[in-house]
């Protein structure tokens, strides 16, 4: 027997959208697809709509927000654009970059969605359906992933209506998301330009793209984090992480990658990519981690990724996932 379907998961079609700005413009969330991962979406400019999100995610409230634009027009306003920052926009946007960038003496952005920082976090999501959601509700949406708090982050629409329950009015479906992984942060605050947090941008395609090198340097640990990326336990399952596993428990479930000669166990066996792509491998991860979350096992073992490009997010995100809770 099939489960009946969502009422709250709707085809992004003309309807749907107008739905959703309707509840945007109420104060309400709705979630939507992005490149990377489905985002929680709400008026970045509504103080008690930002309020509700938080409280929705049990997100704890220093953790500033991603604010979402359609087009850099709409940043006028919002934030302060450097010559470096446009370049990074026009090379990178719409795509899988969030700038950290100071924010404008005007900026409409409500105060708990950056934390009470001078600075505020912008990306042109590379989605057919946020754009289109963007541009009709004509507002900058604040949008983390669309999951509790410290928990994975959503691939697919059920992902989302999972983690987040009747919470959310309405989630917007466009499939499985082609990333898998978050956006790359990258500060353009500092005097340098440094990556807070890796993501579906590489420092090879950033170091290319804005012709100087650029590195990752987490901020340092202070009473503002200022990535949730950044705090040692994130993007959790449930079960129990054990990292670069050449042989799993017979109780375990065994991420695999690449070949799996040499990798030996596991209950449940499942590969992030057969033919070791990385790209593959990024967009499988926390689909992958979500099944194999919900079996009998034990724990997730997982095999060892190589640390290059997208691999350095894949294990950032598997490390988070490991550390102690
Ligand atoms: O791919 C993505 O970035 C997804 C999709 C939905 O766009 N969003 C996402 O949002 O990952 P979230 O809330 O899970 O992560 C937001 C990150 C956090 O690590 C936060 O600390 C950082 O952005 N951030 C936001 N504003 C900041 C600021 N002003 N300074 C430093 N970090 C900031
Ligand atoms: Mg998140």
């Amino acid at each position: 027997v099939l489960p009946a379907p969502n009422p709250q998961i709707m085809l992004p079609d003309a309807a749907a959208l107008q739905t959703a700005v309707a509840l945007l413009q109420a104060g309400h969330c709705v979630a939507f697809p992005t490149e990377t991962v489905y985002g929680l979406g709400v008026d970045a400019t509504q103080d008690q709509a930002v309020a509700a999100l938080y409280a929705l995610k049990g997100r704890p409230s220093f953790n500033p927000l991603i604010i979402h634009v359609a087009d850099v027009a709409q940043l006028e306003g919002l934030v302060v654009l450097s010559p470096l920052a446009q370049l990074a926009a026009q090379r990178f946007w719409p795509g899988a970059l969030t700038l950290i960038l100071p924010a404008a003496p005007t900026c409409p952005v409500a105060l708990l969605a950056r934390a009470g920082l001078p600075s505020v976090a912008v990306r042109i999501p590379d989605h057919p359906v946020a754009l289109a959601l963007l541009r009709a509700v004509g507002r900058p949406l604040a949008a983390p992933s669309a999951n509790r708090s410290g928990g994975l982050s959503p691939t697919t629409p059920l992902h989302v209506a999972h983690s987040l329950g009747v919470g959310v009015p309405l989630i917007l479906a466009g499939g499985k998301t082609v990333l898998g992984v978050e956006s790359t942060i990258l500060d353009l605050t500092t005097p340098q330009p440094v990556v807070r947090r890796y993501g579906g941008v590489s420092l090879e395609q950033l170091s290319a793209g804005l012709g100087q090198p650029v590195r990752y340097q987490a901020s340092v640990a202070d009473a503002t984090p200022t990535a949730p990326g950044q705090l040692s336990s994130h993007y959790a399952p449930q079960k129990p992480v054990r990292l670069n596993v050449t042989t799993a428990q017979a109780d375990e479930a065994f991420l695999l990658f690449g070949a799996e000669l040499g990798l030996r166990g596991g209950a449940v066996r499942l590969n992030l990519s057969p033919t070791g792509d990385l790209y593959a491998a990024a967009a499988n991860l926390f689909a992958m981690l979500h099944v194999l979350d919900a079996t009998g096992c034990s724990a997730i073992a997982v095999a060892a990724i190589p640390p290059l490009g997208l691999g350095l997010a894949i294990n950032d995100r598997l490390q988070r996932a490991a550390a102690p809770r």
